[in-house]
């Protein structure tokens, strides 16, 4: 048994050869992956690689905005436990803390808000564009349309060096993004569009802007007004996820923000990331009755089903929002009457809980389990899901793109490859191939 040392390095032998190399080990469990490279049989060698398929056991970057235990079940924006800001704080208030790494003070906020208030137009041109798309396009692929179109109205996005230049875009991209998801939902009703409103609330005015009629005022209700704001806070970020590494990835390129945000929202689309909203409201709807449960359970288990809104790469606990979602859906429920899905929900996650075939492999619901339910209830079509993620998560993929841009150990992201293709070969003139 190695006696415990105190050197801060790793001893790597290589039987190949016999040699051994030091490695440092740097802040906690971390050693530096080109480390490995000095690691040859042949001089000339390229140097040992790490094999990390979709990056399972490796840390991108550097990043102080949010911390997860996925273990514990524990997730902090900027060190704030997130169960307080659900409960206290405001989403732009929160959307500010991911950016600037900070709570604001009050006339901090209020200029936040004002700056926000007044980018909540999108250019008329853009109006246009929301025609163009069929009736029934899905809203996801309208939203990425347009923001990578926003690229377009302001060219000078791409200073992407000049910090003034960057947080300008950033408050264009957070304001103007429940506008396009707004047009998005009126297009596919044959709606008229209806314009920003600059004396309500973000929320209030992203309701307005989805459910007013004639020229009467929409009054949200100001529960369902401060539970779309706490689901907003529950998805405004969640540290390397796909779609932020997306974000980082299309970035690191020196790509503008509103590119690099549409290829961001691209990944989030996908069902097995922020698309499982809208997966599991269609699997809930699909299941149909509590009595159907357990065929469906049995399906699951054959891995002819996936039960959309379980699992998680990182949480091998309860997905702490998935509890503050749970508690909103009640206060929501006491407005809009309770949505009979939630049975089918409940008694998902109790079976779930109990079986050894999701224990053994860690599957408690996450963040998309009970917020499509929510969201059905307030009157959202369920293509509009995955919208609903995009719009507060605006703010994390904006905070992790100005730090990746600001960290001098980032450079143009270029993974390596463990080649697999066939060795060099002489071109065959078609007439002789077979
Ligand atoms: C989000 O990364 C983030 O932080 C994302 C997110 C964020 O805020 O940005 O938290 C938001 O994307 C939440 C996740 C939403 N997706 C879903 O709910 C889709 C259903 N869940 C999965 O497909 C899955 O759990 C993932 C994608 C979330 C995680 O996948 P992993 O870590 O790659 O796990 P895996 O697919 O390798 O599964 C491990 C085992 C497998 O079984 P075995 O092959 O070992 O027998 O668990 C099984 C999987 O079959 N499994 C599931 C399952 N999820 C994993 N089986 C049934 N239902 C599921 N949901």
């Amino acid at each position: 048994m190695a006696t415990a040392g105190t050197k801060n390095s790793l001893s790597i032998r290589d039987n190949r050869t016999g040699r051994e190399y030091e490695v440092p080990i740097l802040d906690g469990d971390v050693i530096n992956a080109i480390d490995l490279r000095q690691i040859k049989v042949n001089e000339d060698d390229f140097g040992m690689m790490s094999y990390d398929p979709a990056f399972s056991n490796t840390a991108s970057t550097r990043s102080a905005i949010t911390y997860i235990d996925g273990d514990k079940g524990i997730l902090r924006y900027r060190g704030y436990p997130i169960e307080q800001l659900a409960e206290r704080a405001s989403h732009l208030e929160v959307a500010y803390l991911i950016l600037k790494g900070e709570l604001p003070t009050k006339s901090q906020l209020d200029s936040f808000v004002e700056d926000v208030t007044f980018h909540t137009y999108v250019h008329e041109n853009i109006t246009e564009q929301v025609k163009g798309f069929r009736y029934d396009a899905h809203a996801m692929g309208m939203v990425i349309s347009m923001v990578a179109s926003l690229s377009t109205f302001y060219p000078d996005a791409k200073e992407v060096d000049d910090a003034k230049n960057r947080w300008q875009q950033i408050v264009r991209l957070v304001a103007k993004m429940p506008t396009l998801a707004a047009y998005t939902y009126r297009h596919h009703r044959g709606l008229p569009l209806v314009y920003p409103e600059n004396e309500l609330s973000y929320t209030a005015n992203f309701l307005s802007m989805l459910f007013k009629i004639g020229t009467k005022e929409h009054k949200p209700s100001p529960v369902l007004e401060r539970a779309l704001d706490i689901l907003f806070i529950l998805h405004a970020d969640h540290e390397q996820n796909c779609s932020t590494t997306a974000m980082r990835v299309i970035g690191s390129s020196r790509s503008d923000p509103y590119s690099a945000l549409a290829g961001a929202m691209a990944a989030l689309y996908g069902p097995l990331h922020g698309g499982a909203n809208e997966a599991v409201l269609r699997m809930l709807t699909r299941i149909g009755s509590v009595s159907n449960i357990p065929k469906f359970i049995e399906g699951v288990k054959r891995k002819e089903e996936r039960l959309m809104g379980f699992g998680h790469r990182i949480y091998k606990a309860y997905d702490p929002r998935a509890s503050i979602i749970k508690r909103t859906a009640d206060e929501v429920f006491e407005v809009t009457g309770r949505n009979p899905l939630l049975d089918i929900a409940l008694e998902l996650e109790r079976i779930a809980l109990s079986e050894d075939y999701f224990i053994e492999r860690n599957l408690y619901p996450n963040v998309d389990f009970y917020s499509g339910i929510i969201y059905q209830s307030m009157g959202f079509p369920v293509e509009m899901f995955p919208v609903l993620f995009a719009i507060p998560r605006a703010a994390g993929w904006l905070a992790h793109w100005e730090e990746m841009i600001t960290d001098k150990e980032q450079r143009i992201a270029r993974p390596l490859q463990v080649f697999t293709g066939p060795a060099v070969r002489d071109f065959v003139p078609i007439s002789d191939r077979r």
